[in-house]
């Protein structure tokens, strides 16, 4: 089958690699019908994150049609079409009894050459968190899914039947940015009337505008640097563009147009690659500093006292500049965390079909997987306008 497959930094390239088998009982093969690139993709493009070996398959947004099944797959049967979570959660364990999918203790092997340990540096006896499709040895050296057939496991839990009629870019971001913008706006408190600040406006930043919108959200300020993704943001959900080349402080900005307080929360979807501080940029390179702090420092520098901070954005060790002293003075709440997408996949279909989130008008680059090493160059210069591609095997 073809694959994209990574080869370095800013190397992928479709190959032709071997079909994936079944090797549990609860595994099954799907042929996928559409993957997407996803930011968290765009940092093992950059090379950031450890783990990565050559011919790695990458991809852990995609859906399509059941083509096999182990003999221990009662949940779905040959000929289904499902969308895929990204987490690889077995469904029964001390942590998935409570939802709590992204940190299912045992998909993710605790020894042997697969052996992951995530992005947890103080980790002593922890079990490591769920395997993730196709990133890294540190999330279970899962093939993912931009490819022509993947292997599912745990096929149980994750995979969630499409009803007909639904083509398939509605409902494609079920497997990740969806539940992700939408587990951050639930993680950030927010309702009626509230006001809130979205650092970021990619894919995350976007789908956490949508589902603040069908929270009822009031003001939400949004603060990127690429105009054309402000523009979209602002036309699309309403949002209050902030761009930050051209605003010295957008903290400073907000905490004026809230009666000198600050919104009541923030999203950073933003993560570790924060742009906006050479120092850190230069630090976290050097291995310095783990993350950049940028986009957290103006998240606890805009919110309110006693306000919430829900972090999507993706961080990995040590912060210098985290201001921690300045989160207390203030009283914040911090939530965060990988998506415990199976959690959110029910509803949230349900408001697909209802016709309150249109989830695939963020879509626009359309392209065959082969063409995949194109739409990663593209997805992460932020050329032609691009906010999210959507490849076809
Ligand atoms: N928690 C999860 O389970 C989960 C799931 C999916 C993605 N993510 C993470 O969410 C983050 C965003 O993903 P995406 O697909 O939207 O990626 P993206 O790279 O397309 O978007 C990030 C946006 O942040 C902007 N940005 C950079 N520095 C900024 C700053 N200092 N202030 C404000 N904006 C800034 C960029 O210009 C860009 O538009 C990534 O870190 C990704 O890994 C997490
Ligand atoms: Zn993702
Ligand atoms: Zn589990």
């Amino acid at each position: 089958m073809k694959a994209l497959t990574y080869h370095g930094t800013k190397d992928v390239r479709v190959e032709t690699v071997p079909d994936p088998v079944l090797r549990d009982g609860d595994d099954l093969i799907l042929r996928v019908t559409a993957t997407a690139i996803c930011g968290s993709d765009l940092h093992l493009y950059r090379g950031k994150v450890p783990g990565l070996t050559h011919g790695d398959i990458l991809g852990h947004e995609f859906m399509g049609v059941v083509e096999d099944v182990g003999p221990a797959v009662t949940n779905v049967a040959r000929g289904d079409r499902v969308v895929i979570p990204f987490t690889i959660s077995c469904g029964d364990c001390f942590f998935c009894d409570r939802q709590l999918f992204a940190a299912c203790e045992t998909t993710n092997p605790q020894e042997g050459v697969e052996k992951g340990r995530g992005a947890i540096l103080n980790k002593k006896s922890l079990r490591s968190a769920a395997a993730l499709f196709g990133y890294t040895a540190l999330y279970g050296a899962v093939p993912g899914g931009q490819a022509e057939l993947v292997r599912v496991p745990k096929a149980n839990v994750g995979p969630l039947k499409i009803p007909t009629g639904l083509p398939d870019e509605k409902v494609l971001f079920l497997s990740d940015i969806l539940p992700t913008g939408y587990q951050a706006v639930l993680n950030a408190d927010v309702g009626p009337g509230s006001t809130l600040a979205i650092m970021g406006a990619g894919p995350v930043g976007l789908m956490a505008a949508a589902c603040a919108r069908l929270k009822g959200v009031g003001d939400i300020y949004m603060i990127d640097h690429h105009p054309y993704r402000l523009a979209y943001a602002k036309a699309t959900y309403g949002v209050l563009p902030i761009n930050f080349d051209e605003t010295d402080d957008p903290a400073e900005q907000i905490i004026q147009l809230t009666q000198g307080r600050g919104v009541d929360a923030v999203i950073d979807a933003v993560g570790f690659e924060a742009k906006g501080s050479a120092v850190e940029t230069t630090m976290a390179t050097l291995k310095l500093e783990g993350s950049s702090g940028k986009a957290l420092r103006q998240a606890i520098a805009m919110v309110r006292r006693g306000g919430t901070i829900s972090v999507p954005g993706v961080y990995a060790g040590f912060i210098h500049g985290f201001l921690f002293g300045d989160a207390f003075d203030k009283g914040v709440t911090f939530k965060m965390g990988q998506t415990h997408a199976q959690k959110y996949l029910p509803e949230l279909l349900g408001f697909i079909q209802e016709g309150r989130l249109h989830p695939d008008e963020i879509i626009t680059h359309r392209m065959p997987l082969s063409q995949a090493a194109d739409g990663y160059k593209i997805f992460n210069d932020k050329a032609e306008d691009c906010r999210k591609v959507v490849l076809t095997p």
